[in-house]
């Protein structure tokens, strides 16, 4: 978070708020989005990645123990954003029945391509989701998409998903879960702003969650408090 490229954000905070051409902080300070600059910067997209993945270390043993769960019984699993393949990998482990597929920009699962613990399959999920639609809908699109596809290959192909029974795993921080501690609520609501800064996300209440999936048209949820900061939400059908 202290790299120049992710400090200069908050530098343009100001420049942002009084105008109304780019959609980030992030934008007016390097002319575009986060995404292309790690296309563009290798050395930008190894500290970003590593950076992620270090986190994604800690929450994955967190998940395996407390929320085995929900691994139980399936027979695949696309981790959507999976990046370097942290999770995925520790998940492929921990459940050798599960074949796991990565799933993230070209530039980022390329080296990864060949590993023999995960599938690996480079695109773009807003792809055939973004063309005349909101931020909002463009999150819901992405939803529809989740937990549909019987062969995680078709991430690739875009609009071709069928309804395959599955589920959508979330594992998010999910604001007001806990507010016995302030300083939890305080890290999620800076995570909020590390969002709009660099990303145009949001951290979302479960209220906020729950209106996204019905609009993505699924039936039902399930909530479970993870790390202090994290949930995990199942999604279904
Ligand atoms: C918060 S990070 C997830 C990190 C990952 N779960 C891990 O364990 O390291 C979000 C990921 O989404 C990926 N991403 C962003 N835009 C994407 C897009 N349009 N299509 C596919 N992946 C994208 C980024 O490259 C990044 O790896």
């Amino acid at each position: 978070m202290l790299d120049q490229a992710l400090l200069s954000p908050w530098q343009s905070v100001g420049r942002w708020l009084k105008g109304d051409e780019a959609a980030t902080p992030f934008e007016v300070a390097h002319g575009k989005d986060i995404f292309e600059v790690t296309k563009q910067n290798p050395e930008f997209n190894s500290l970003l990645q590593a950076g992620m993945a270090s986190d994604a270390r800690l929450v994955v043993q967190v998940l395996i123990r407390e929320c085995g769960d929900v691994f139980r019984g399936l027979r695949s699993l696309v981790d959507v954003g999976g990046g370097t393949g942290t999770m995925a990998m520790a998940i492929a482990e921990a459940y050798p029945q599960l074949k796991c597929t990565v799933f993230d920009l070209p530039h980022v699962v390329a080296p990864l391509v060949g590993s023999r613990k995960v599938e690996v399959v480079g695109g773009d999920m807003f792809e055939h989701t973004t063309s005349g639609r909101g931020a909002a809908q463009v999150g819901v699109a992405r939803l529809e998409r989740c937990g549909m596809c019987e062969d995680p290959a078709e991430m690739q192909g875009g609009n071709s998903f069928k309804r395959g029974g599955g589920k959508v795993v979330i594992v998010e921080m999910v604001l007001n879960v806990d507010d016995s501690l302030p300083e939890l609520s305080e890290t999620q609501l800076l995570f909020d702003l590390h969002m709009m800064a660099n990303t145009s996300g949001k951290q979302r209440s479960e209220a906020e969650w729950g209106k996204l999936f019905k609009s993505a048209g699924f039936s039902d949820y399930t909530l479970k408090p993870l790390l202090d900061l994290r949930s995990v939400i199942e999604v279904y059908h």
